[in-house]
């Protein structure tokens, strides 16, 4: 295994893994993103720049990929990642009741982070579950057919 520092142990092993499944060069890049962002929690600039060099990328390549995409986080946040789906199919089924009790119940407004750290809130354009709305994603946990109660009821499983 290589000596990147900046990775904890864990990491660097999923991206030895990642690094064998893909040719050199930009390949690999998106995925070694997604493991950047969970060992360091965010895509602060140093997460940023351990990838480019790991993957030997210019760090200009990896920046520009990391902003294009939304699943990038570009900021801190909270224990838990809230993205709720305000499109038009998840709008009408009730989204907008859910984006209330989400604002009222946990001081979370779209971007922002609850007081006490445990969620952050984005909001999604769609996240493929649109027949069985409104739906929001929690971390990497997809949750469908909301309502007041049962959002409630989701969100107590994440502390
Ligand atoms: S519109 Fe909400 S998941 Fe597609």
């Amino acid at each position: 295994m290589e000596n990147f520092p900046a990775f904890s142990p864990g990491a660097l092993a999923r991206l030895e893994e990642i690094k064998k499944k893909y040719p050199p060069g930009r390949a690999a890049l998106m995925p070694a993103l997604h493991v950047a962002q969970e060992d360091f929690g965010w895509l602060k600039p140093e997460a940023l720049k351990a990838v480019a060099e790991y993957l030997e990328l210019p760090e200009m390549t990896v920046r520009s990929t990391a902003t294009f995409y939304s699943m990038y986080r570009h900021k801190k946040t909270g224990r838990n990642v809230i993205r709720l789906c305000t499109n038009v199919s998840c709008l009408v089924l009730g989204a907008r009741t859910l984006k209330g009790i989400l604002e009222g119940l946990y001081g979370l407004a779209p971007g922002n982070t609850s007081p006490d750290n445990r969620f952050s809130l984005e909001i999604a354009d769609c996240i493929g579950a649109c027949g069985s709305g409104p739906a929001m994603l929690v971390n990497d946990d997809l949750h469908t057919g909301l309502d007041a109660k049962k959002v409630i009821e989701v969100l107590e499983n994440y502390k």
